[in-house]
């Protein structure tokens, strides 16, 4: 075999190229096909979002208008798929279930795979329009209420927060949950997003790819640090607590959940978004113990770091979790709604992977024994 140069979690290689995100990390800039993401958090919605990651470009107004209208029809969920999640095991995981439901919902369409060109499921939206439609249902039944139709008037944002709760959100509420869905729609490379093209370059369907990047995205390294900053706020309790907490932490050599990033070397610009929402939720609802504890803990970590020579920076998920909080959502819901708004980035992948498709087939190191004789059972 030629030599190959061996990375281990594929780190500083580059796997592929791609026309839809630019990282830039050193000074924490994120952009969707050129876009800077701080124009379309103010500028965009959710569904014009997810039109330029699908469609590579800004719709006009007939093109959103039409866009929209379809996407929105699209948003409901057929009885047997309300029945599948009204059946899940009230312990099993909602990720599992967004797994599976991906899967089934493939049933119900021609699948046209060859070509991102002939790909109907840009026509069909279903994957991208329907997530948000099953976390409602699941936190729905969970709590013995009955299914929500979605509303066709209502931004993707609104009408999620709208299903969940079963009446319409305040403006600033539903204007918030969509810009947050802006933020997570897309970043690069990621292992979910690599997961979904691993999975289509071998011509398989988008949802079967989809179901794959959710597996991908459920694990701690990937999705979930947000729930597991606000296990660390409960922990903290108070923000009296946070300098002997984090001196406590740091000595036994655990990481802060929320802090630091692969690619941003400053503060992630997604983080100051959320960190703006944070404040606002927490003035409109006279509610600041997260951002009091958040807030306190970001300076003490800082100073801590940079007097080691390592500074570190909040990420997305350090003021996420909060936010979704006073959203009043619970916890368990919070990586199914990465999933519900990474879905439009996965797909957008998942078209420009077939558009110039090589099956990824990487070699891996073979570190086991040398050829052996076979060992008789009676002889072992
Ligand atoms: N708290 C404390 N120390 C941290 C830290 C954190 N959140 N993140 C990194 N460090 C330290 C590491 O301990 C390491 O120190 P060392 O050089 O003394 O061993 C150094 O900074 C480099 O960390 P490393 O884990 O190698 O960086 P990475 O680039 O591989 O990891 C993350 C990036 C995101 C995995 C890492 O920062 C992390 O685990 N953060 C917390 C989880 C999180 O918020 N994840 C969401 C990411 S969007």
């Amino acid at each position: 075999m030629a030599e190959v140069e061996y990375s281990k979690g594929l780190e500083g290689v580059v796997a592929g190229e791609s026309v839809i995100c630019q990282i830039d990390g050193q000074n924490g800039k994120l952009f969707y096909r050129g876009y800077n993401i701080d124009d379309l958090v103010k500028k965009s919605t959710y569904e014009e979002t997810v039109y330029l990651l699908l469609f590579e470009q800004l719709p006009t107004a007939a093109e959103l208008a039409e866009f929209t209208g379809n996407f929105r029809s699209g948003r409901h969920i057929v009885t047997p798929i309300q029945d599948m999640i009204r059946n899940f095991p009230p312990g099993g995981d909602p990720m599992e279930l967004l797994q599976s439901v991906m899967s089934y919902l493939s049933g119900y369409v021609e699948h046209k795979i060859k070509h991102s060109a002939t790909c109907n499921c840009r026509q069909t939206l279903h994957q991208v329009a329907q997530l948000a439609t099953v976390i409602a249902a699941y936190q729905r039944f969970k709590e013995g209420k009955p299914y929500v139709v979605p509303r066709q008037d209502l931004s993707h944002g609104a009408n999620f927060l709208y299903m969940l709760r079963g009446e319409e959100p305040l403006p600033y509420e539903a204007a918030i949950m969509d810009k947050c869905l802006v933020l997570h729609a897309e970043h690069g490379f990621n292992t979910s997003t690599f997961t979904a093209r691993v999975v289509a370059s071998s011509l398989s369907t988008c949802y079967s790819s989809i179901s794959a990047a959710i597996g991908a995205l459920r694990g701690p390294l990937h999705g979930g640090a947000n729930e597991q900053v606000m296990d660390m706020l409960k922990e903290i309790g108070a923000v009296d607590n946070v300098d002997s907490w984090l001196d406590k932490t740091l000595a036994e050599k655990k990481k802060i959940m929320g802090m630091g990033h692969r690619e941003y070397k400053v503060k992630d610009p997604r983080s100051y978004v959320m960190e703006g929402f944070l404040r606002e939720l927490s003035e409109k609802k006279g509610d600041s113990r997260y951002l009091s504890i958040l807030t306190k803990l970001e300076k003490s970590f800082r100073s801590r770091m940079d007097e080691k020579g390592k500074p570190l920076y909040p990420n997305v998920d350090y003021f996420s979790g909060s936010v979704y909080a006073l959203l009043g959502i619970p916890q368990y819901l919070f990586s199914p709604i990465f999933a519900l708004a990474r879905c439009a980035g996965w797909l957008a992948h998942i078209l420009e992977q077939r558009k110039d498709n090589r099956l990824f087939r990487p070699e891996c190191l073979y570190t086991g024994p040398q050829p052996r004789e076979y060992t008789a059972l009676e002889k072992r």
